[in-house]
């Protein structure tokens, strides 16, 4: 469980295992269809352990064909589709302050947005945030298990 001085993650008893890098493209592909435009999903998981793969599930469930790898100078990346997809990695954020500038809100009118290393300034995202969390058990298995954000401030 992830916390800061106030918030904790709450995650759902149910893990999903994926077994393949297609299992979880697909996984992300069937969770995005769902998904509307405002919708934050922050992904949380060590390093490599399937987040742009995920997100890259979920742009193909957008119609966006490109592959995205992380915003390596920018941070932030955004696509073109019917409901904009913006892609966003906080890996190299150096304090919480970068992120305000970032200024993610102004995307929450039109555009699905998905974060990578979220848990790195977890409180500047909205309540309704989506977390995912995915923990490598082996070298092909992945446990993605999924979350809220509870506020305790
Ligand atoms: N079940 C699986 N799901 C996703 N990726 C898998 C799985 N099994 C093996 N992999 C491998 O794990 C790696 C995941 O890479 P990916 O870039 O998606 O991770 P990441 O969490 O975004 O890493 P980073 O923290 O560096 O951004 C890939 O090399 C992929 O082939
Ligand atoms: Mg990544």
């Amino acid at each position: 469980m992830y916390s800061n001085k106030k918030d904790l993650i709450i995650f759902d008893e149910t893990d999903v295992v994926l077994a393949s890098v297609d299992e979880t493209m697909e996984y992300a592909e069937r969770f995005a269809a769902g998904l509307e435009a405002g919708a934050f999903i922050a992904l949380i998981g060590e390093l490599g352990s399937g987040k742009t793969a995920f997100v890259n599930g979920m742009a193909r469930a957008l119609g966006i064909n490109e592959p995205m790898t992380s915003p390596t100078f920018t941070l932030i990346n955004e696509y073109a589709a019917a409901v904009p997809f913006v892609h966003c990695d906080l890996y190299r954020l150096n304090n919480c302050d970068e992120v305000f500038e970032l200024d993610i809100e102004r995307y929450f009118s039109y555009a699905i947005v998905a974060v990578e290393w979220a848990d790195r300034c977890l409180d500047i995202f909205p309540d309704t945030t989506h977390v995912i969390n995915i923990e490598i058990r082996d070298e092909r298995h992945r446990v993605l298990r999924h979350g809220r954000i509870h506020r305790n401030g």
